[in-house]
């Protein structure tokens, strides 16, 4: 059994204090095996940002997975924005812009979309492809595979305007014939959850998108702060997001998974 904790967008800068205490109280119960971020640990990529960010995350005693989201890289500062996109977020996060975790369970791929051309929308490079290929290939097939990365691969149910990652299609065909299961996103600060097939029609198993709202910033979008705990278990898997009410973290909904030839079945 593993337990993921999948925590996105807590912009430092604009965060909540009383809701990152409370984030940090029910990420401790029970710990996770891994707590995943999925990108825009600050608001403006600012130095004392980055600073909090660090010190917050530090706090977390379980292993991290990290990667940037747009909010990570400086939107006025141009100069640094296309010569240094990720300088404070290197030197305050983590160096390592293509993380890596496994264990007898579970491999997890990180993958940085924050562009500096774009600046708002994400994009996949083709060596990026070409690298969670080979970091998937490279253990267990029995391992369960997940990708992370900040920008969605899917957009929420009725929304035509939401752009989704670019090179989606061709990261989709990599993570299906790698088996990998789940991806972890963000960026639009709204907890939603589905299957890639009815948005991808050439993708023949069903791999499981799961987006986490804004875990503790006041840029919320008519949701409340929330996280997504994930837990596997067999062949089976629980989605909870983890939703803050005014006082704590309690599950506002949740989903049962079950894995079947193809893919998916709830
Ligand atoms: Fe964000
Ligand atoms: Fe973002």
């Amino acid at each position: 059994m593993r337990r993921i904790a999948h925590i996105s967008d807590l912009h430092f800068g604009a965060e909540d204090p009383l809701v990152a205490e409370g984030l940090l109280e029910d990420l401790a119960r029970p710990l996770p095996h891994l707590v995943v971020v999925s990108g825009d640990l600050t608001q403006r990529a600012r130095k004392s940002q980055f600073i909090a960010a660090r010190s917050y995350l530090d706090r977390i005693t379980v292993p991290q997975l990290i990667v940037p989201g747009n909010h990570d890289i400086p939107l006025y500062n141009v100069v640094a924005r296309f010569t240094s996109p990720l300088a404070r977020y290197r030197h305050y996060i983590t160096p390592e812009l293509h993380p890596f975790y496994h264990d007898e369970e579970i491999a997890v791929a990180g993958v940085n979309t924050a562009r500096s051309d774009t600046w708002k929308e994400g994009r996949i490079a083709h060596a990026q492809i070409e690298r969670f290929r080979a970091q998937f290939d490279a253990v267990s097939p029995r391992l369960f595979k997940v990708l992370v990365c900040h920008h969605p691969f899917i957009p929420p149910a009725g929304d035509k305007e939401s752009a989704v990652v670019g090179r989606v299609r061709e990261a989709l065909r990599t993570l299906e014939t790698c088996h990998c299961a789940l991806i972890l996103s963000g960026h639009l600060h709204l907890a939603y959850n589905g299957n890639v097939q009815p948005h991808h029609l050439e993708i023949t198993r069903s791999i499981l998108v799961a987006q986490a709202g804004t875990a503790i910033s006041h840029r919320r979008r008519d949701e409340p702060n929330a996280y997504n705990r994930i837990t596997l278990d067999g062949d089976t898997l629980l989605l909870e997001v983890r939703g803050w009410d005014g006082h704590q973290f309690a599950t506002t909904a949740s989903w049962n998974f079950r894995r079947v030839e193809n893919g998916w079945c709830e």
